[in-house]
């Protein structure tokens, strides 16, 4: 899947370059297109004709990121989000009606999409990615593999038989953990109830934990990816060692992450000297791809050079998953809420206050004096967005999307942070040592805890991670602000979202942070806003979370989900299966 992803990078390139070659003044003034030459890309020196001097442009880089190199061209925003609302709506236009394959199975859940209407029934490619390296393996060393890790301490398995329904099968607990670990289950065997005479038998081990726990060694998922596609599998015995350097072991050979030693002696990579924002969130959360995320997260920081990775691959839920993890992940019910009484969601134009809001926990990493909790992505919030000494690099206000977006201009923090910025923890300490809990009283602003009436006040909120992922975003899109939000965390939602239109996506660093929020509300003054885009996306973003986001839309995936992964279950798959992948993708 992210050589698929790659290869349609390159064809978005590709199709830029053509794109380029129809600005070229040869074509608007009729030659024809054979005498076009891929390598004649227009230039300066070109007689000039009047009709078209190329546009200067921003670069969209593979990483997920678009760059700006030429002042001259208009604020990237724009672009960002008239490309995202196109495919958004490509997206809307493909969405499959009618389902022609006449397989039990997919029939039934394919009965349950239409019952409970639901949209975008084909964006599934999650799914497809995290199992795609499980079908690669011999199935009776899958069986093996997935029992064993029964009794993996700190896990649960949800599951059906022919005669029981769905429920907790089997628990494997650390002494004493029972009640507080079990608690989680509730709600996930809660939703498979909705389906559970719909579906096969089947046993899933589940980590009850935030942050996912398997990582992946990239030649290893590779091996079982190739045998997956060329329809072979590969014997667990026969899986390449793995190569444990922590956690590059994940990232490919030539993925940038690989040229840097990541461990707590180093320093992170500088950030690019130009500025960037988000054309594409999931490449952008890839540690990979960003070297620096190992320095700014606290599930990364936490192990310096990270842990070894699986030898082999362990099919395990989690609520979450990282690009380095192989983990499951399915439609958390945690933190979901159906809507928000208007009461405490009032709309944009009653929200009084146009600082960004956050408050939270300082979670995310242990704080004490042995770890790297400074540069963590909560402690960094902290200073950024309360810091008042010195300047920041801040690209102005935009009038128009023809007005060029110009250089950065240094301005003093004091001048920004306080107007635009409403960002603390909230309460007392947490997730630290004693000594390090009043050095975190001392360095960082604490205030009161919010009632959900207090943030209905503010029309712009930010959402970064936690511990594992964040478990307010729901609550957050569903409510009449705007949201900016920042995580590793691909989640499982992630294929059925626009980002731009229903959301601001924002780096993990939060080096984008500033310039995206000026935008939007303008500088502290007002200057420059667009609010009317803003409120625009934060109503989409509301209308994208009642329609696409139900109880119902969590259910047909996780039933999706169990599907195909119950098929991996069976040691005879083809009787299971569909004939052909590309049925599939009608379910
Ligand atoms: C281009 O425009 C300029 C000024 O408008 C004019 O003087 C010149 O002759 C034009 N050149 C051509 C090739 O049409
Ligand atoms: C249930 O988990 C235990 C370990 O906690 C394990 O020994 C046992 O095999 C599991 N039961 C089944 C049926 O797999």
């Amino acid at each position: 899947m992210r050589r698929e992803r790659a290869l349609r990078i390159l064809l978005l390139a590709l199709a830029a370059v053509f794109s380029l070659l129809y600005l070229d003044p040869r074509v608007l003034t009729g030659t024809d297109i054979d005498d076009v030459e891929l390598d004649a890309v227009p230039t300066k020196s070109e007689p000039a004709n009047n009709v078209t001097l190329k546009q200067p442009e921003h670069v969209f880089l593979v990483n997920g990121l678009v760059e700006i190199v030429d002042p001259a061209a208009p604020h990237p925003i724009y672009e960002l989000i008239q490309k995202a609302e196109a495919e958004w709506k490509g997206k809307l236009a493909r969405a499959s009606t009618t389902f022609t394959q006449a397989v039990a199975e997919y029939r039934r859940r394919w009965d349950y999409v239409r019952e409970h209407a639901v949209e975008l029934p084909d964006e599934y490619d999650q799914i497809n990615d995290d199992l795609e390296p499980f079908w690669g393996l011999e199935p009776k060393d899958f069986l093996a593999i997935r029992s064993e890790l029964e009794a993996k301490i700190d896990s649960y398995t949800v599951g059906k038989s022919a005669t029981t329904g769905v429920h907790v099968v089997n628990t494997s607990f650390a002494p004493g953990k029972y009640d507080q670990l079990i608690k989680g289950s509730v709600a996930v065997v809660d939703l498979l109830r909705d389906v559970e005479d719909r579906l096969p038998p089947f046993r899933a081990v589940f980590s009850p934990h935030d942050s996912p726990n398997r990582l992946s060694d990239y030649f290893v998922e590779e091996a079982a990816r190739r045998a997956a596609r060329q329809n072979k599998y590969v014997r667990r015995n026969q899986l390449p060692n793995i190569d444990p350097t922590g956690w590059i072991s994940a990232c490919s050979p030539g993925s940038p992450a690989r040229d840097f030693s990541i461990d707590e002696a180093s320093e992170p990579p500088p950030p690019n000297s130009k500025k960037t924002f988000i054309h594409d969130h999931k490449l952008a959360m890839d540690p990979c791809l960003h070297p620096r995320h190992f320095w700014r997260h606290g599930q990364l920081l936490s192990y310096d050079k990270g842990p070894t990775p699986q030898r082999e691959l362990v099919p395990e839920f989690s609520y979450c998953s990282s690009h380095l993890h192989h983990n499951i992940r399915f439609p958390t019910p945690y933190g979901w809420v159906d809507d928000l009484s208007h009461g405490d969601n009032p709309d944009w134009q009653d929200r009084p206050d146009e600082r960004v809001l956050w408050r939270g926990s300082n979670t995310g990493i242990f704080h004490s004096q042995k770890t790297r909790w400074r540069t963590s992505q909560r402690a960094l919030l902290m200073q950024l967005t309360n810091n008042i000494r010195g300047s920041i690099s801040i690209l102005g206000p935009s009038n128009s999307p023809t007005d060029p977006v110009g250089q950065p201009v240094q301005i003093r923090s004091a001048r920004v942070n306080p107007g635009i910025f409403d960002v603390a923890f909230a309460g007392d300490p947490i997730m630290c040592d004693k000594q390090t809990c009043e050095l975190l009283q001392k360095l960082f602003p604490w205030r009161k805890r919010q009632s959900a009436k207090d943030a209905g006040e503010y029309r712009y909120v930010l959402d970064v991670d936690g511990n594992g992922w964040s478990g307010r975003f729901k609550r957050l899109i569903t409510s009449n602000a705007l949201v900016f939000k920042a995580s590793l965390y691909p989640e499982w939602w992630l294929d059925r979202v626009q980002p731009w239109v229903h959301y601001i996506p924002i780096q993990l660093d939060l080096n984008d942070l500033h310039d995206a929020v000026i935008f939007f509300r303008g500088d502290s003054s007002g200057v420059g806003a667009h609010e009317d885009l803003a409120r625009k996306i934060a109503e989409q973003g509301r209308a994208w979370s009642r329609r696409f986001w139900r109880r119902e839309d969590m259910v047909a995936h996780f039933y999706r989900l169990i599907l195909e992964y119950a098929r991996l279950m069976s040691e005879d798959r083809e009787a299971m299966s569909y004939h052909s992948q590309t049925d599939l993708s009608l379910c």
